[in-house]
Parts: C-alpha cells; sequence; structure tokens
C-alpha cells in the first residue's frame, strides 16, 4: 500500500475547486450513506484495464476515450446511451482498422459529472452567482437556489451511474456490440456522409476484411467474442468525498481500488503535487489519467510520474496531453522526451478538445479543423520522437447535436444555436466522432506503413 496514504488522507491537503457546501452535516451524512452502497465496478475489471492499456503503454494497442463533457440528469435515458455506445463503437472498429492492433475502450460516462471552473462565480447582467460544477454538485438554472450546492444530488448521480452502467454491460456483452451490427452501423454513416468518397475506400476494406473473415468460417457463431467486447468507465475524480466514499478494499489484493469507475483521471487545474487530488489517487490502484495543458513543465510532470507511478508500471498512468492545435508542438516533445529520457513507462494520449475552444456567436464551441490539427501535430510529433501516439481522448455524444462548428455536414456559427445542449463543454455530434475516427485511422494506417520497413529491417 502506498505509504502514509488512506482514503481520507485528501483532507490534510491542500485543494482546489472545492464546492461550498451550506450544511457539512449532511454533506457527511450523504458520504456516510453512499460509503454503504455497493460499489460500481469491482477491482478484478480495473486491473484487466490497467493490463489493456498496458499494452497501450507498449505501443501494441490504441486507446480511445470519449464521451459527455458532463453527464447530466435531465439527459439520462435509454436513447442517448445508446446512441452514444454505437457511435463510439463504429470509432472503435474504424480505429482498430487503421490501427491493426486491439482499440481500448473506455468512456467518459457512467460517473462524468463533476466539473471543475475556471471562475468560483458567474455573473450574467450585473448579478454574480456560484458557477455551475456539474449535476453532481448543483443545478443549472440561473438563479440562487440551484447554484447551492446540494449532497442529495451525489446519490443521484451514483444511482444514474449504476443504471448506465447496467445498460452499458448489457450493450457490450449482451450481442448489441456484435461486430458484424457495428459494420453495419458504419457502412450506414458512410452511404449518408457527404464525404462518402473519402471514406468508402477505407470502409470497403473493412468490408472486405468482413468477407474474407466469413469465408474462413469467422463468425458469432463460431467465435462467441465476436458478439461481445469489452467497455470500460471513467472519469475526473474531482469531488473527492463521493470518491472516498466508493474507495474500497479489495479483498484478494488487499488493496485500495476506487469503485465509481473503472479509470479516473486527475484534471489540468487540480494536478498540484502536493495537493488533494494528486494525494487521493496515488493510493487507488486503478488506471489513473492526468492531463497535462501547456502549464506543465517536465520536472514538474517528473515528479507527478513519480508519485503516481512509483512502480513505473504500464498502464497506471496516462497522461491526456490537451494544449491546443497552436501549442502542442512547443510542449508536447519536451514532455515526451523528459519522460522518455527517465524511461517511464506512460501511455500518450491526446485530448484535442480543451485547448481549441473559442466563442462564436455567444456560443462556447470548437472548431473542427483545430480538433483535426491538434489530434495531426500529436502524431507527427510522436512519429518524429520514435514514440507511440497512444490514443486519443475526446467529448462526443451519439446526437446530431450543433456544438462543434465544421466537419462535412457544415455546422456553420450560425447554426449553433440549432441544437446545443451541452451542460458544459462542446461535444463532437455523432457524424463528427465518426468522421474523426476516418481521419485518425488515415494517420495510424500511415503509422504502421511507416513501421513495416522498420520491422523488416529487423529480421
Ligand atoms: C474535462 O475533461 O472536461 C476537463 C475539464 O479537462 P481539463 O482538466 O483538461 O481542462
Ligand atoms: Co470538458
Amino acid at each position: 500500500m502506498a505509504k502514509d496514504w488512506t482514503p481520507s488522507s485528501w483532507r490534510n491537503k491542500p485543494i482546489e475547486q472545492v464546492p461550498d457546501y451550506p450544511d457539512a452535516t449532511a454533506l457527511a451524512d450523504t458520504e456516510a450513506r453512499l460509503a454503504t452502497f455497493p460499489p460500481l465496478v469491482f477491482a478484478g475489471e480495473a486491473r484487466k484495464l490497467t493490463r489493456a492499456l498496458g499494452e497501450v503503454a507498449e505501443g501494441r494497442s490504441f486507446l480511445l476515450q470519449g464521451g459527455d463533457c458532463a453527464e447530466s440528469f435531465a439527459e439520462h435515458g435509454a436513447d442517448n446511451i445508446r446512441d452514444f455506445f454505437r457511435a463510439f463503437l463504429q470509432m472503435a472498429v474504424v480505429l482498430t482498422f487503421g490501427a491493426s492492433q486491439p482499440v481500448v475502450k473506455v468512456g467518459r460516462i457512467a460517473g462524468q459529472f463533476a466539473k471543475p471552473r475556471s471562475s468560483p462565480m458567474e455573473s450574467v447582467n450585473g448579478v454574480s452567482l456560484p458557477s455551475y460544477r456539474g449535476d453532481i454538485v448543483n443545478g443549472t438554472g440561473f438563479d440562487a437556489a440551484s447554484r447551492i450546492p446540494n449532497p442529495e444530488r451525489q446519490i443521484e448521480a451514483y444511482r444514474q451511474s449504476a443504471a448506465t452502467l447496467n445498460l452499458l454491460r448489457a450493450f457490450a456483452q449482451g450481442g448489441y456490440a456484435n461486430l458484424d451490427n457495428v459494420h453495419q452501423w458504419m457502412l450506414g454513416f458512410v452511404a449518408g456522409s457527404p464525404a462518402a468518397e473519402r471514406y468508402g475506400d477505407l470502409a470497403d476494406r473493412i468490408s472486405e476484411t468482413m468477407n474474407f473473415m466469413r469465408a474462413i468460417g469467422i463468425t458469432a457463431d463460431t467465435h462467441p467474442n465476436l458478439r461481445e467486447t469489452d467497455f470500460f468507465t471513467s472519469h475526473e475524480a474531482l469531488l473527492l468525498g463521493y470518491e472516498q466514499a466508493l474507495t474500497r478494499v479489495d479483498s484478494t489484493s488487499g488493496d485500495w481500488y476506487a469503485t465509481s469507475g473503472h479509470m479516473i483521471w486527475i484534471g489540468d487545474r487540480t494536478r498540484q503535487e502536493a495537493n488533494a487530488h494528486v494525494e487521493f489517487c496515488r493510493g487507488i490502484k486503478n488506471p489513473v489519467g492526468l492531463k497535462c495543458g501547456p502549464s506543465m513543465d517536465a520536472d514538474g510532470l517528473l515528479r507527478l510520474i513519480d508519485v503516481l507511478n512509483p512502480e513505473n508500471k504500464p498502464g497506471r498512468l496516462t497522461l491526456i496531453g490537451r494544449f491546443g492545435h497552436e501549442k502542442v508542438g512547443e510542449h508536447l516533445p519536451r514532455l515526451i522526451r523528459a519522460v522518455a529520457k527517465e524511461g517511464r513507462k506512460v501511455v500518450w494520449s491526446c485530448d484535442p478538445m480543451h485547448g481549441n475552444t473559442i466563442t462564436l456567436n455567444n456560443y462556447k464551441t470548437r472548431p473542427f479543423d483545430r480538433i483535426l490539427a491538434e489530434v495531426q501535430s500529436f502524431f507527427d510529433i510522436h512519429r518524429a520522437e520514435g514514440t507511440h501516439a497512444g490514443g486519443i481522448h475526446i467529448e462526443m455524444t451519439g446526437k446530431d447535436v450543433t456544438e462543434c462548428t465544421g466537419g462535412s455536414r457544415m455546422v456553420s456559427a450560425e447554426n449553433l444555436s440549432d441544437r446545443y445542449h451541452t451542460h458544459c463543454d462542446p461535444r463532437l455530434n455523432a457524424n463528427q466522432a465518426l468522421e474523426l475516427a476516418f481521419l485518425v485511422a488515415e494517420l495510424l494506417k500511415k503509422e504502421v506503413e511507416m513501421q513495416a520497413p522498420r520491422k523488416a529491417s529487423g529480421f
């Protein structure tokens, strides 16, 4: 066990982004209740994800992580979960083909409720109220009552996470995620896309591969694993009282695990080495993510790696860069070099969303081209450094929202008001997300082709 660590040792450290709960007793009562509730995930699953991410760290798999910026109570329903899962699986199939590698599938879902904010207060027309911090804390409505943090919301978030996870498990294991289904959905997307010509070639090659597999007898009947898939959950471990209440000892290993989701991450605003969020995460055995923005310096990163992954276990730590399309070239190479020089095993993932946010017509948005540009640079940089571009981390939904501009179905600044539904940051809609997957698959294919001669010359 980590030295001098307990599930509550974070309480003795400085902490950022804490909601101002008016009733400390009510908060403590809620946390005590949550501590009696069943875990949402169990340790064996988290270990399985660490192993799968270990393969990413070693350059043999690719990570796809994505989902809402913030889940909401209002949007909780079977259709939303299904549509997200459908879009996500299609992306995974396209990426698997592009990478010629397994794709580790991790949703930002079933627990992604708490949001860090750049300002504790929000002002509208001269009225100033506490900022919205995610449905697990307070409400979006711009009135004093909605913005008061209410601990009961943690119970609601737990219940929603359990129900969402239950449906996801059923989809993943019950036949819905059948490879044939996913392939057919993907063909439907390509046929309806204005960029059908661009994506048709890759789609045809996937179809040919599927036909070949069928011809040699590899079908869902003969290979039941084609009927199911591994899917994992993740969220930002921001609300530490909630996380602590769901932190449990695994009886087989004696280790502590966060059971609120399979993987949790530390946000860019709460990654101070001596502070509470890093303290909490160092003691739990789940795979952990660490967001790295432009202010991350190489020495600081190495110290955080020492604290979070002292055993240098591949798969334990995923570094999620979120620099912005113009800054990634300045910051990512120096961090990659520092980590490589010290021989640290990490997964390098690219969050092309959080550094590329702009405001258009009073809407917070992200241009698709900038998102793609950051991903493209991420691949170029890893190729130049000889390291593995390990994954992408995106904010997306399965619905046809108009929150990010661009894409082949061209969402314009004027369209943003049509279906702008997010409770927090703008998400890629299903078409934009799949389009991104096709474009990333092309980059991955290039990486595979570049490596082929290198491998051959090794004989
Ligand atoms: C997020 O992932 O929604 C987020 C707030 O990211 P970051 O901590 O990188 O800003
Ligand atoms: Co976000």
